[in-house]
């Protein structure tokens, strides 16, 4: 019998995790990493003969490498299903979940609208997890968070500040950081901000984890005094028409050495991929408060986390 309260469960919204949840995802993580780190392998890797069927609608490096080669790395395996196979319209997303289930162990999906990942877990019988989508990024979200304990320990009262658009990698960082009782602040373009019913979740969570979520419109005031500063491309996957109003509308915050004067202590975070003298400089992301490139190694750990519990438990 499976020990894991997270077995067969889905990962559909960051909100899905509870704080024990979470807990317990980043103790699998840190197993996980301390053991592939040192030894390159697994002594008993826990997913043999599993498969995992990834689908992606939107381009990826991060997410499609990381489920794929952390699969591998526990003792399974990952099939990767282009657009035009599944949720291109040749058969329904409920069709696809019918078969899926039938062959694999659990789906990953990145999807456009947000509906069609929901709709395929409603559909499969089996673990489906969110690799992105116009509304929420969870998987990013862990393995962001799971960075941040890794610098701080306890992220209880600590202080995130996202500079930028009020998109997926915010919302999800929000409900988790609301759901950890940390401090989540947003600077934002005024006509950018996030979804309202997203920011109404958060709040709820943060009111019973004695966290908090705020929003100003001026990016100074948002990293006074922040533990972490986050930002994310000024436009998103399916925005691309909007690039050049978006440039415009952002031009004030961008994270460069000036603005993070504002917070000598804060490392700093992206989710990547970035865009070099865009949203964020070279020197600041190539700084020695960057923890980037150790958020993007830690979707390997903590996805593969994920895996063990929903799949073993
Ligand atoms: N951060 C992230 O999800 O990267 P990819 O789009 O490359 O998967
Ligand atoms: N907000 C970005 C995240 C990419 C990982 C997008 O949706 O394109």
């Amino acid at each position: 019998m499976p020990n894991s309260p997270l077995a067969g469960r889905d990962l559909i919204s960051a909100a899905d995790l509870s704080a024990s949840d979470i807990a317990r995802l980043f103790a699998r993580a840190a197993e996980l990493k301390a053991e592939y780190r040192v030894e390159r392998r697994h002594a008993h890797p826990p997913l043999e003969r599993r498969t995992l069927a990834m689908l992606f609608q939107k381009p990826s490096l991060r997410t499609r490498v990381t489920f794929e080669a952390g699969m591998t790395q526990l003792g399974g395996h990952a099939v990767y299903l282009e657009e035009k196979i599944v949720l291109g319209g040749r058969e329904t997303v409920s069709d696809v979940a019918r078969n899926l289930e039938r062959f694999v162990d659990a789906i990953m999906a990145r999807t456009g609208p947000h509906e069609v990942v929901a709709e395929l877990a409603a559909r499969a019988s089996i673990p489906v997890i969110n690799g992105l989508t116009i509304r929420e990024h969870p998987c990013q979200a862990l393995a962001d968070m799971f960075t941040l304990q890794e610098q701080f320990g306890e992220l209880r009262g600590r202080t995130l500040a996202f500079v930028g658009d009020g998109n997926n990698v915010y919302h999800s960082l929000a409900l988790m950081g609301a759901t950890l009782g940390m401090h989540v602040r947003l600077a934002h373009p005024i006509g950018y901000g996030p979804s309202g019913r997203i920011v109404e979740r958060a709040r709820q969570l943060a009111a019973a984890s004695s966290g908090s979520i705020d929003f100003t419109q001026d990016p100074r005031e948002a990293v006074a005094g922040a533990d972490a500063v986050y930002t994310d491309a000024w436009t998103s996957m399916g925005q691309e028409a909007e690039a050049e109003e978006r440039r415009d509308a952002f031009a004030r915050f961008q994270l460069n050495d000036a603005l993070l004067a504002g917070s000598p202590d804060a490392v700093v975070m992206h989710c990547l991929p970035a865009h070099r003298g865009e949203e964020i400089t070279s020197e600041v992301m190539d700084g020695p408060r960057s923890v980037i490139f150790e958020q993007s190694e830690n979707r390997l750990h903590a996805q593969k986390a994920l895996l063990v519990e929903l799949l073993v438990g």
